[in-house]
């Protein structure tokens, strides 16, 4: 497997680390000095995986579609590109994982939130909130680990919304807890993230999973966690 990295900072770093000690071949790495010829400089890759800043994520998706090359989309704060993104993928047969966490322990961490909110909603007196927190040079907030987590409370608990903090400071890699509070007491579910190489491995496997080209369309990380390691 051949694979080219969109993005160089510190995910881009880690996963140029993790794919060479499995073996992978790193070929091109884009950044914003030569973004530009990104489309050119992509052909010939099993895979890309982009970890780079959300104002480069259309021009990436349509470089990786236009070079025939299946795309992991790690970058989080596109939200509001999606429709756009999707119709590219769509319109010319790309193949597309996205996740705002890559990370295998957040992915069990969802459906742990999930499966207490369905608790929750049964009793009275609870109310849910979210808190996050990053290192300073994460450039969205709340995270997208954060909204998704959100989207989970709000379909389980049948709520508008549930209140999201948001932490920026120092070289957190990245920190979330769901809390449920009453009158009574609290319970809180957290998530820390040690390091970076979680992301890297669970892009990785994505990377695995979209090579080859025959998955076409967007594919949410999940459903490839769910394929692959059969946790439901
Ligand atoms: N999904 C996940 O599991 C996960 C986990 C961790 C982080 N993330 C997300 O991944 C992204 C990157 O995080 P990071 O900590 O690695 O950030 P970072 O250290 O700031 O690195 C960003 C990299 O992207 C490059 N870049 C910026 N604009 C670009 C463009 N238009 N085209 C190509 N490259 C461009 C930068 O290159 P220059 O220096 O040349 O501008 C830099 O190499 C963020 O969105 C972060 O939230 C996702």
């Amino acid at each position: 497997m051949k694979i080219a990295l969109l993005g160089h900072g510190a995910m881009g770093r880690v996963l140029e680390e993790t794919a060479r000690a499995a073996g992978l071949e790193v070929g091109a790495i884009v950044t914003s000095a030569n973004a530009a010829d990104a489309s050119r400089l992509l052909r010939g890759h099993t895979v890309a995986i982009d970890f780079s800043a959300p104002g480069g994520v259309l021009a990436h998706v349509e470089a990786a579609v236009a070079a025939g090359v299946p795309l992991v989309q790690g970058t989080t704060g596109w939200q509001r590109e999606e429709p756009e993104v999707r119709k590219i993928v769509d319109a010319r047969g790309g193949s597309l994982v996205y996740g705002a966490n890559f990370s295998i322990g957040v992915n069990l961490f969802y459906r742990l939130v999930a499966s207490a909110a369905r608790l929750f909603r049964r009793s009275h007196g609870y109310d849910p909130f979210i808190e996050e927190a990053h290192h300073a040079r994460k450039r969205d907030a709340p995270s997208g680990t954060a909204l998704a987590l959100r989207s989970i409370l709000m379909r389980e608990l049948d709520v508008e919304t549930v209140a999201i903090a948001s932490t920026r400071a120092g070289s957190i890699p990245g920190t979330h807890r769901v809390g449920f509070d009453s009158a009574a007491d609290q319970v809180l579910l957290v998530h820390t993230a040690h390091s970076r190489t979680g992301f890297a491995a669970g892009a990785l496997l994505a990377a695995s999973w979209i090579a080859g080209g025959t998955r076409r369309g967007m594919h949410a990380f999940s459903d490839v966690l769910d394929d692959i390691l059969e946790v439901t």
